[in-house]
């Protein structure tokens, strides 16, 4: 545990929840705009340890905003309806924004259910969000099962993988298309044509490389917005697409986190897939708001000039 005194006279602690992923921020109030000092720490911690947990705060959907600018400019959703006043938190409920428990056939319940499958958000844009940030309004209580995060970590998941399926899958990029939450999920309505134009199918490398950990690689893949991976028949594809998605799940690489009201959670969409963790729709609600900060840069793959540099090649 690392003990932060503040300029200001007040301190916090930020522990780590796992040795894989996470750590826990408790005594920072994040309603109030941080500190240069308190600004890096938060930043370096967040880099160091993927995902934190500010324990403890109280939002409105202004301070989730103010907050969650302070890391870079936000994501505004490609869809409409999903939004409460501001256009960039999107509402992740099975409850509606006026407060009904929404049956199980609700799109909105529906969308948390393909939230289900391993996924980094926004990969469908041609830059990918760096970062998501949720806050619990309403969570399960104690007794009852599911209804946390998984996350599971990529740089760790790459490093162990065998040497052949590294070599398999350094040239490979995988197909990510926002429409295809639909052939995944037919009961949601059907985007306008102007949602549809605006966000066109984009290939990744299934291989990340990130410049700011030394050029280190991850794994970096979907499985909520495509199948496909481009140089294989859509047959191969997804048979590699099962494999991953069983990989990634290995306990290995994963944390759970079980949510407490008034939980803020913010995770690196960079190194991390997360799913929603299965739980009783019907009977218990969940009301979650959530912020994306917008990525700045493509991503890189394992032959771009500087990787390739970077590796001696
Ligand atoms: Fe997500």
């Amino acid at each position: 545990m690392s003990l932060i005194e503040q300029s200001s006279g007040s301190s916090f602690t930020i522990s780590p929840v796992s040795d894989v992923i996470g750590a826990e921020v408790v005594g920072l109030d994040v309603s109030q705009s941080l500190d240069p000092e308190t600004l890096a720490i938060i930043r370096d911690a967040f880099q160091q340890h993927h995902m934190l947990c500010f324990r403890e705060q109280t939002l409105e959907d202004d301070d989730l905003v103010a907050f969650s600018s302070q890391f870079g400019p936000l994501e505004v959703y490609p869809e409409k309806g999903h939004t409460k006043d501001k256009i960039e938190v999107y509402h992740v409920a099975n409850v509606s924004l006026s407060g009904d428990h929404l049956p199980a056939e609700d799109p909105t319940v529906i969308y948390q259910r393909n939230n289900g499958r391993w996924h980094t958000d926004s990969s469908y844009r041609y830059e990918p969000s760096l970062a998501s940030i949720l806050y619990g309004i309403e969570v399960l209580p104690d007794e009852a099962e599911g209804g946390g995060t998984g996350f599971s970590n990529m740089l760790a998941a790459y490093a162990a993988l065998p040497d052949g399926m590294k070599a398999k899958l350094e040239p490979l990029h995988q197909v990510h298309s926002y429409a295809d939450i639909r052939r995944l999920e037919p009961s949601i309505p059907p985007m306008s044509e102007e949602e549809r134009d605006a966000f066109p199918p984009v290939t990744h490398p299934v291989l990340r490389v990130h410049p700011d950990r030394d050029y280190q690689r991850s794994l970096y893949f979907t499985s909520n917005t495509s199948l496909e991976i481009g140089g294989m028949t859509l047959e191969e594809g997804k048979a590699l697409h099962r494999w991953l998605v069983d990989y990634v799940g290995h306990p290995e690489f994963c944390y759970s986190h079980r949510w407490r009201k008034n939980d803020l959670v913010m995770w690196d969409n960079r190194v991390l897939l997360h799913r929603a963790i299965k739980y009783d729709f019907a009977r218990y609600r969940r009301v979650l708001r959530r912020t994306t900060i917008a990525g700045d840069a493509t991503v890189m793959g394992p032959f771009w000039p500087e990787a390739r540099a970077a590796a001696g090649a």
